[in-house]
């Protein structure tokens, strides 16, 4: 279980999340934030020999066609799992930095409610866009109750039934959580469609395919979906293996680069406990230490990082206190220092031992790019020399493949545009 932290353009991509996708024996699920150049075109040929390329590119980064849906209703048919899914929505939105107030609490609760509405009917997704946008609509009540859910439909009617401006404010913020459903070509990635494969995370663990799971990042983004995708499968793939004896084998490989950005699992520590022994290998890339306190609150980063049982540090660490964490856990050696003292009896020579830290907080800073700090469990810190994919022999054959695909993205962008007039409407 490995967690990464490495500064922006430092090698993160090229010289972890590449070369362990190109190693991979089994199934490999990659969040990105970046298409043209990165590692989805980097290793999308490779892997398309190997299995089935599932792409989710609800954002268009890589405007890619639709070609597969994703239900992502599938595991809110129960309450935790219905509760989990609005928790993506909000984590997309809200940092944990800036807690959890009165609205964003009840907001999360009436979406988890109708979350649970939908699913329990197999009705699709944008039924709760439409319940969100008429709070007065009781169907998600009646729906709720037909399904035996009665608490959750009597907590649904309170909110609904309470004072107009609290339930206005509720509704207003839910809205806002789940405002990348709006856009329907958003939308269609995850709403159920007859002539398109379905993508199924059950499957996906025993085979040999890939998930690319790309969304731009910040507020609005598609990056809820991306976290809802990342967390099913790895979820899935868990209760797979404890089917079949225990262990994924082939494992599972699941790349969550730029995971601060655009996949927010909030229970993403948690899940990391699941996940071990369970031949599921998460692999956390993020740009700091402080970035991932930003995303799962400090106490969070904290446990994120304990049960990461491989933790790798690169260039750019431009934190102090976590160079200095580092560097007192690469440890002390003892240092020979020879003194020599000159006086009327003539020239005396002594012989101390100076205990020093083998590596001190600024060269930890100062950490070349191509370097790594490598932290695992049961051994000393090793230091590591990256070997990003530019500088391996396949680069011969993954150069001109990535070079392909990145075309092949900047021909479906102008195709786009040609296809619109000058107001940018469909021709
Ligand atoms: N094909 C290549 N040939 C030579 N150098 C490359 C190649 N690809 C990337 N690099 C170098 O590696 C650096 C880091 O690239 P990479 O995308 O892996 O970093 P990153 O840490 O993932 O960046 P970001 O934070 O933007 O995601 C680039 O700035 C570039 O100098
Ligand atoms: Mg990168």
């Amino acid at each position: 279980m490995i967690v990464a932290i490495m500064a922006p353009r430092s090698g993160k991509t090229s010289g972890l999340a590449i070369p362990a996708i190109l190693a991979a024996p089994g199934p490999v699920l990659l969040t990105s934030n970046k298409a043209a150049n990165d590692a989805f075109t980097a290793t999308v040929d490779a892997r398309a020999e190997v299995g089935t390329i599932w792409t989710l590119d609800p954002q268009q980064i890589a405007h890619h066609p639709r070609e597969m849906w994703w239900d992502i209703l599938a595991d809110a048919r129960d309450l935790a799992g219905a509760k989990r899914l609005a928790g993506h929505f909000v984590a997309a939105s809200v940092d944990e930095s800036n807690g959890s107030d009165f609205w964003s609490t009840a907001a999360s609760n009436t979406l988890g409610a109708l979350f649970l509405a939908a699913a329990s009917h197999r009705r699709p997704i944008t039924d709760v866009l439409a319940w969100l946008a008429s709070p007065a609509d009781r169907t998600p009540v009646d729906l709720l109750t037909d399904a035996g859910h009665d608490a959750v439909a009597a907590q649904l009617q309170g909110t609904v039934s309470g004072a107009t401006e609290t339930r206005d404010g509720i509704y207003e913020t839910a809205r806002q959580y789940a405002s990348c459903l709006l856009d329907p070509d958003v939308a269609a990635w995850v709403t159920p469609a007859k002539d398109l494969p379905e993508f199924k995370p059950f499957a996906f663990a025993t085979s040999r395919d890939t998930l690319y799971l790309l969304s731009k990042d910040g507020g609005g983004s598609a990056s809820a979906i991306i976290a809802a995708a990342a967390d099913a499968v790895m979820r899935a793939a868990v209760v797979v293996a404890e089917r079949s004896g225990g262990r994924l084998d082939p494992p599972a490989l699941c790349v969550l680069d730029e995971a601060a950005n655009v996949c927010k699992i909030s229970d993403l520590p948690d899940l990391y406990s699941h996940l071990g022994s369970r031949g599921v290998i998460p692999m956390t890339i993020l740009q700091s230490y402080r970035q991932g306190q930003r995303c799962w609150g400090e106490a969070g980063m904290d446990a994120l990082w304990s049960a990461a049982t491989v933790k790798i540090i690169g260039s750019g660490i431009d934190d102090a206190d976590f160079a200095d964490r580092l560097s007192r856990q690469v440890g002390d050696h003892d240092v020979q220092t020879t003194s020599v003292s000159t006086s009327d009896g003539g020239k005396s020579t002594s012989v101390s031992m100076r205990t020093e830290r083998i590596l001190p907080p600024d060269a930890i800073r100062a950490l070349p790019k191509g370097k790594a700090l490598l932290l695992a469990t049961g051994i000393r810190v090793a230091m590591l020399d990256l070997r990003p994919w530019y500088k391996e022999p396949s680069a011969k054959v993954v150069g001109p493949a990535s070079a392909r695909a990145t075309k092949a993205i900047t021909e479906r962008a102008i195709a786009k545009t040609h296809g619109r007039d000058d107001f940018g409407l469909s021709a």
